[in-house]
Formats: structure tokens, sequence, C-alpha cells
């Protein structure tokens, strides 16, 4: 292993070097063989030791399209692993690991709207990630009842390229918007899933997607729009017309050059919040790469022209010179991303976010924890940390080795939101929970104070609490998972708790149903955010299933297969794989949900409505 470690990401200027003295790349040179070799070199060390958050290479070169793998290391996560890597190269090693060729690309407007769009914003729209300020991501009003879920039929759906389905759609009026691989983002009629246009970002568009207004006098144009904002895996925000998908702005959040965004923009009195990450704790693994410098930030930018506010980071300190656990001279703190949407809390002009971890063994007091930065400025009123020393990236194991913190932490990052809940009584709580399984209760009035914790999953760093609870302000209902990236399996239970004390309510394991795809990688973990209308909890899991279950009791009353192959409205077949990311959304009588990802590839979205 030691070996592997330390063939990791070979400097560029080798790999150039390599590229220049070899012989032309002739149309006789086997492009597998090609591939196989800067495999070895450059992947190999990973994900031939499948650990932690990284797909074996069988579940790659068995579930990934090559048009699946050129993306990732052109446009998505695997980007710093790929550099200096040539198109030909990179598509030799998509090649070499499912034995396809690249297909061509199924046209973006295959199935063009006859009539264009006209979005208005109504009160039965989910145009946020958790739907209003305090991240509930319950729907009062969605024009769906509790009686009508059980007869909920499938109406249509509609093929992402590529193979996953990201980030969660937004509904405004008639027209569902939604970014998946490929880099994309579609925005669909939500009857008949016509396609009224694409918008081509650049790079893969993960957050959920935000809709709001904008007011002639806010516009960099002088007209108002309704507009779409999302953010990228450059680092970069996007504004768009949703009625055209007319680009209106694109701002980069922070300059780390491996920054990226996937949390969702929150909007609250014209400015945009959003959390940046990064792929600085992938990177690091590699014992030649000068570890670590990105800081966590959330940024305040005009929603009308994207100018950047504010930028408050959650380090609080740059980072300067230190030492590894190993001697190897890094610099640090560094770490503590956001990876989901903020929490407004109006009244107080307080922004609540969530944080990850540390990638270094130089301290930190604000990583795993909830922060409160003044809605103004960004300025930092309160820190809330639940885990110290949580020092974390890939490959480590404990060992002082290259750039690896020694003791390792259990990366057990925040990645979901913290919810705001007002509760009878006058009590304020933030309830949040953590890829360790634990949920929180912390009093909003008394700076972040845990009220109560609950543990109620193992901890993993693939995350027991992934993307998020929500509420309807009288239970919180979490989603946890046992998943097991080695063993490709594991279950979940949905719970609901009392928000005052964490006390559970009910809870329900997911039924061992069969997975449309096989007994290979069917886990029952649920992963995707919950989202909810009056009296019932939306849960989908990674075994394809969306489940519908009644709020005062975790029956399940409504259940369907997404895992299967369908016939999409932009031609031709589309599958439904793992549900993750932002699950499903409820709105103007119908449901959304995505289905695919990377951890079991699908590439739907599927749109219900009752009989
Ligand atoms: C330092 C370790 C490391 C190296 C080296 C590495 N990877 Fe990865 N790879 C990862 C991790 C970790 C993930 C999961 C990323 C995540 O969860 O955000 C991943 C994910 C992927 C995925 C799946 C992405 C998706 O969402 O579909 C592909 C494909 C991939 N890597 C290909 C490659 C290739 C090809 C190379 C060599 C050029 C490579 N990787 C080098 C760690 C590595």
């Amino acid at each position: 292993m030691k070996m592997g470690v330390s063939l990791l990401l070979p400097l560029l200027a080798v790999l150039m070097s390599c590229a220049a003295a070899a012989e032309p790349p002739a149309a006789t040179a086997d492009p597998a063989a090609q591939g196989a070799a800067i495999w070895a070199e450059r992947c190999s060390a990973c994900h031939d030791h499948a650990q932690d958050r990284i797909p074996p290479k069988v579940l790659i070169a068995t579930t990934r399209a090559p048009e699946d793998i050129i993306d990732t290391l052109t446009l998505g996560v695997m980007r710093p692993q790929a550099a200096g890597l040539t198109d030909e190269q990179i598509r030799s090693i998509a090649v070499y690991l499912t034995s396809k060729q690249p297909a061509p690309r199924a046209a973006p407007d295959a199935n063009l709207c006859k009539t264009p769009a006209n979005p208005q914003l109504t009160p039965h729209d989910w145009r946020s990630w958790g739907n209003d300020l305090t991240s509930s991501r319950y729907q009062p009003d969605g024009g769906l009842s509790a009686a009508q879920v059980p007869h909920l039929k499938l109406r249509w759906t509609f093929a992402f390229p590529g193979r996953a389905a990201f980030g969660q759609p937004a509904v405004v009026g008639d027209m569902v918007i939604a970014g998946g691989t490929g880099a994309r983002v579609f925005a669909l009629n939500a009857d008949t899933g016509c396609t009224y246009w694409s918008y081509y970002a650049g790079a893969l568009v993960r957050t959920g997607i935000l809709i709001g207004k904008l007011a002639a006098t806010q516009s960099a144009d002088h007209r108002a729009h309704i507009a779409a904002w999302f953010g990228d895996d450059k680092g970069i925000l996007h504004a768009v017309d949703a009625r055209d998908g007319r680009q209106l702005w694109t701002q980069r959040l922070d300059n780390h050059p491996i920054a990226r965004l996937v949390g969702t923009p929150q909007l609250y009195s014209g400015v945009l919040y959003t959390g940046v990450s990064s792929f600085e704790e992938v990177a690091a693994a590699d014992p030649k790469y000068r570890c670590c410098t990105f800081r966590g930030s959330l940024v305040a930018v005009t929603a009308g022209t994207g100018k950047i506010l504010w930028q408050s980071y959650t380090i609080r300190r740059p980072a300067s010179t230190a030492k590894a656990a190993s001697g190897k001279e890094i610099t640090g703190p560094a770490g503590g991303s956001i990876f989901s949407a903020p929490t407004i809390d109006a009244k107080r002009n307080l922004i609540y976010v969530g944080t990850g971890d540390s990638y270094t063994n130089v301290e930190t007091d604000s990583t795993d924890a909830i922060l409160a930065l003044r809605r103004s400025d960004g300025k930092r009123m309160w820190t809330r940390q639940v885990l110290k020393n949580d020092d974390w990236i890939f490959l480590c194991k404990g060992e002082a080795a290259g750039n690896c913190p020694a003791p390792l932490g259990p990366d057990f990052d925040f990645s979901s939101s913290p919810m705001l809940m007002h509760m009878p009584g006058g009590r304020e709580l933030l309830v949040a929970g953590a890829k360790s399984g634990t949920a929180f209760g912390f009093d909003a009035l008394a700076h972040g104070d845990i009220l109560w914790q609950r543990s109620l999953a193992v901890g993993t760093n693939n995350g027991a609490i992934l993307w998020g609870p929500a509420n309807d302000g009288v239970r919180a209902y979490f989603a946890t998972s046992e998943y097991s990236i080695e063993q490709q399996k594991g279950p979940g239970v949905l719970y609901a708790l009392n928000p005052l004390n964490g006390e559970i309510l009910w809870q329900t394991p997911t039924p061992e149903s069969p997975c449309a795809w096989g007994t290979q990688n069917c886990a029952h973990a649920l992963l995707a955010g919950v989202s909810m209308l009056p009296g019932v909890v939306f849960a989908g899991a990674m075994d394809g299933h969306e489940r519908a279950y009644e709020a005062a009791s975790g029956r399940i009353i409504w259940d369907f297969d997404t895992g299967a192959s369908f016939d999409t409205a932009n031609g031709g077949k589309g599958y439904g794989g793992a549900i993750d990311y932002g699950g499903q959304v409820i709105a103007h009588g119908m449901l959304f949900v995505i289905s695919g990802s990377m951890r079991q590839p699908g590439n739907l979205l599927l749109a219900f409505a009752p009989e």
C-alpha cells in the first residue's frame, strides 16, 4: 500500500514529459492499453484499494458509462486527478474501464415544448432546498393531500444525460428545473416533461436549484425576471432567466483552485447566501500535494448581479506553516466546508450553517460545528463545535504518512442544513444531524447550547445522516443509513423525533425490497433528503424505492420502485438507481423524484400525480 500511495497523482511534469517522449498516438495505438497504464499510475492507488467514499474499480467499471467517466475527469470530482491528461488519454481510461466506446450524447433538446414557458411564482411552488428560510423541507400547500398519496401514479419520466441525477429540482408554476450530470440544467413542463430549455454550465451541477423573483431595479439589464440560481463543481454560481434559460450572470465564489459548490444557495431580501466546499480532502491523499489551504465559507452576493458583498470563512485564521504527523511541512488549519443550504433566522438577522471536518492536525474550533453569522456582514456571532480534532483526508489510516493527520478523525461532517424550529412555549431550536448518525437539538436563544443529542445510527464517513431531515413543526424526521461502500449494502431507518428532547416517537426500518438491478449493491439505507406535506413524509432509499410514510405513525402508505428502466419523455429508455441527494419535492399537486447517484447509477427524473 505504501508503494501505491507514493505513486498517487504523479507530478504533472513527469506525465507531460512521458507523453512527449512517447510515440505519437497512432490509429493502431490500443486505447485500452494506454488507459490501463494511466490507470495504474494515477488511479489505482485509490480505486483498487477502495475505502471511505472511494468507489471500487469494479463498481465504476460495471455501473458507469464511458461518457460519465469522461465527465468526472473533465468536469467533476476527479478533475484534479486528471489534470494534465489530454482528451485522448482521458477517453482511453474510460474505454479501458468500461470496454465500451463513448456514445454520442442524447440531444439536450430532443423533446422541445411547443409553447414557450411563462413561469409565475405561486404559493404551491417548491423553490429552494428547504422550501423555506428555516430549511424545514415541508410543503404546507402543495396541492396534494395525504389521502391522495396512496393513489400517486407515474405520469412521465425524463432521462438526464449521463448516469446520475444530482441536486434537487425546483418547481415554479408549470415548470420544473433540475440539474444533472453532463453539466446541464433542464427546465421541463411539469405536466408532460417536454423541455422548455437546457443550459450548459460547463461543470457538473450538484446543488439544488433555487428560484426567485428579480425586480427590474435589481437586475443588471433593468428588466424583471423569474431567475434560477445554482452552483457548479468549479465553484461558480450561475443565474439564469427561468423563462428561456438565458444566462444573467456567473460569479466565482472562491479563488481556491479546487473549490466546489454542493450546497444550494438560499435567497433572502435580494441577497443570495451560498456555502463553499472543496475537493482538497481527496487531493491531499497525494503526499506530493501541498496540504492544505482551503477554508470553507459562506458567501453573500446580490441576487441581481452576482456582486460579492461578503465572504465569511468558517476557519478564522488563514493557513500558516505547520508539520504533519509524518514530519512533512504542511499548512493549516484547513477544512470546514459548507455542504448544505444556509438557514435564515429573519427575526434575529442571523444565518445558521453546519460545517464539515478539518483537513490537518492544526486545531480549529469551528469544524463539525453549527455557526451563527450576522446577515449584514457575515460576522460570527457564535460557534458550537460538536466534535473536536476531526482531522481527516482520504486514504489515511491514522498512520503518520504524507499529509495524513494522526490521530485520524472519523469524518463526521454536518452535510445537511440545520432546521430552525419555533416550538409552542416560545422555544426556538436548531435541529440538525451529522454524518456521525447523531441528531442534535441546539438552543437558538442561547448561542446554540446543546439541549439534547440522540445517536440514531452507527456513524460512517459515508454519512449515517447525510442529506437532511424535515419537520412539520411538531416532529423532526430523520433518515439514516448504515451503508458500507466496501460491502455495498446496509440498512436504513426513518425516525420521528420529539424536537424538544430528541425522544424517538417512532422508527420504521426500510423494508428489504428487492432491487430492480439485482442483488449487487442492493442497500436499503436512506441517504437522500426527507421531504414532507401535511401528514406524510417522503423518503427515497438506496434500493431505488421512493416511499411515503404516515407522519403520525411511520406506517408506509405508498411505495414505488424507481430502479427499473422506463420510456422517457425525451426519447428512449432511462433507468433509475439509488435515490440520493435531494430525493424528492412536492408542488402543484405532483411529486418529483430524482433517481440515480454515484452509489448506484441512474439518470431519471420521475413525475407523479394522483390518478
Ligand atoms: C486520491 C484518491 C483518488 C485518486 C488518485 C483517484 N480517485 Fe477517483 N475517486 C476518489 C474518491 C474519494 C471518489 C468519490 C468522490 C466523492 O464522493 O465526492 C472518486 C470518484 C471517482 C469516480 C466516480 C465519480 C462519479 O460520481 O461518478 C470515478 C469515475 C473516478 N473516481 C475515476 C478516477 C480516475 C479515472 C482516476 C485516475 C485518473 C481517479 N479516479 C483517481 C478518489 C480518487
